[in-house]
């Protein structure tokens, strides 16, 4: 199988970053999510790059949705990232990560007053996706004195090829406004007394290993920046969203990298810009393409049964890892300390939860598998701790972050107490 730079094979022992994931499963048990700090900051430079060599004003927000941990963000942060925030707690991660409140956005379709009121607090830009969150977004701001920073978010209507639970700009979604409305609502946003629209929004869906819809998109986008333009708006950002999809099959065909997207996308964004005669900063929101190979997920075998299928149960299901049940999504798995070891029998890798769904693979021929050892899911970095549950009353497992032959907690496992931490006794239980 071919392995990412970051990952490699030492006598039989899958490793991370240069450290042995059989010694960091021992020394801090399992399951266990390990994420390498350096193959993040070579994705994002990666990103970066190929976008600033074909326009200077370009501004990298990593959508924090893929994976919160705040050690990931104040990686990214250093770097200069900004962050595409979608709730009141991503907000505050990326304030905590020492995110400058003017490169974050808030996105959402549904937003309470509370969330709307933390955004004007901060002076988070806010990407509003309805008239009715603009009036209650002028009044909060008004209420505070303040004039809140926004762009609407459209809806280009698009197909796009990916798995339909998120693919998000096609018509029928919930996310956006229309794009034959949008100039009703910048002219409406350019009436309100305390919102000043500075910027446009879209993001058409994820996992998508085509660049065409984003051309598509940014056709779409750009011809809606020349109409707002004509109309008086002052746009000092265009977001593009986020959506480049990765390569799950390690051994399958090339897929698109960000310097393929920055050569489809970028001219494009030029020539509108162009056209409309200005100069905003250019916005792109990558989640997944910017962490997830950057992870992978430990889990122990509990037991080998030989059913139907031979079934290798290990501690970490769908509670940590949903995308497998979830999109049916398919991830590389190996066996970590029997790496080098020579495939020969099919395997179904289950988890440990009450479901029947909650297989995390299936099918996969591996070297032949006993209790005890340690299998690892990659490219598990993007929705994978950050879709986790306590399901079946199981504990979060920790997170450690790797860095040159380094290791270190990032986040530390819930315990068995946690579980009831947060729960009351109504008092006539008493
Ligand atoms: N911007 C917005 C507004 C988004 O809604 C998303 C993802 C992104 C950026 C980042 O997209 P990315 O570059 O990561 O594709 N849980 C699903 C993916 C859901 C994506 C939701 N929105 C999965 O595991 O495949």
């Amino acid at each position: 199988m071919n392995l990412p730079p970051h990952l490699s094979v030492r006598d039989s022992h899958l490793y991370i970053g240069g450290t042995d994931t059989v010694e960091l499963a021992e020394r801090w048990g399992t399951p266990l999510y390990v994420t390498d700090e350096a193959r993040i900051i070579e994705k994002f430079r990666q990103y970066r790059e190929a976008l600033e060599k074909r326009y200077p004003d370009v501004r990298v927000l990593y959508a924090a949705k893929a994976n919160g941990n705040l050690a990931i963000l104040r990686t990214l942060a250093a770097l200069g990232a900004g962050a595409d925030v979608f709730s009141s707690g991503e907000l505050l991660l990326g304030i905590r990560a020492g995110i400058p409140p003017e490169r974050l956005l808030f996105n959402g379709s549904s937003k309470s007053r509370e969330d709307l009121s933390l955004a004007v607090a901060n002076n988070v830009p806010v990407s509003v996706d309805s008239l009715d969150e603009l009036h209650q977004l002028d009044e909060i701001a008004g209420n505070a004195g303040k004039t809140a920073q926004i762009a609407f978010r459209v809806n280009p209507a698009l197909e796009v090829p990916t798995h339909p639970k998120i693919a998000t700009g096609l018509a029928t979604t919930k996310f956006g406004i229309a794009h034959d409305l949008i100039p009703g609502v910048y002219r409406e946003a350019l009436e309100c007394r305390n919102v000043d629209p500075v910027g446009i929004h879209c993001h058409i869906g994820s996992q998508i290993l085509e660049i065409e819809p984003f051309a598509r998109a940014a056709g779409v986008m750009m011809k809606i920046v020349s109409d707002l333009t004509a109309m008086g708006v002052n746009l000092r950002f265009v977001d593009l969203g986020g959506g480049l999809g990765i390569p799950y099959h390690h051994d399958s065909d090339p897929v698109p990298t960000p310097e393929d997207y920055a050569a489809a996308v970028v001219p494009i964004f030029l020539e509108g810009i162009r056209k409309a005669g200005i100069s905003p900063e250019l916005w792109v929101e990558p989640g997944r393409s910017l962490v997830s190979d950057s992870t992978v997920l430990l889990a122990r075998v509990n037991s080998v049964k030989d059913a139907h299928s031979k079934f290798v149960n290990v501690d970490a299901g769908f509670n940590l890892l949903v995308r497998p049940a979830m999109y049916d999504s398919y991830h590389e798995v190996l066996v970590a300390n029997r790496a080098g070891g020579k495939p020969e029998e099919i395997y179904t890798i289950a988890g440990p939860i009450c479901e029947t769904g909650d297989i995390l693979a299936s099918d996969r021929m591996l070297p032949r598998i006993a209790t005890g050892d340690l299998i690892a899911v990659l490219d598990t970095g993007a929705y994978g701790f950050a879709m986790s549950s306590q399901y079946n009353s199981r504990p979060r497992c920790a997170e450690v972050m790797v860095r040159d032959g380094q290791a270190a907690l990032m986040r530390r496992a819930e315990t068995l107490e946690d579980l009831t931490a947060t729960m009351v006794t109504p008092p006539w239980q008493r």
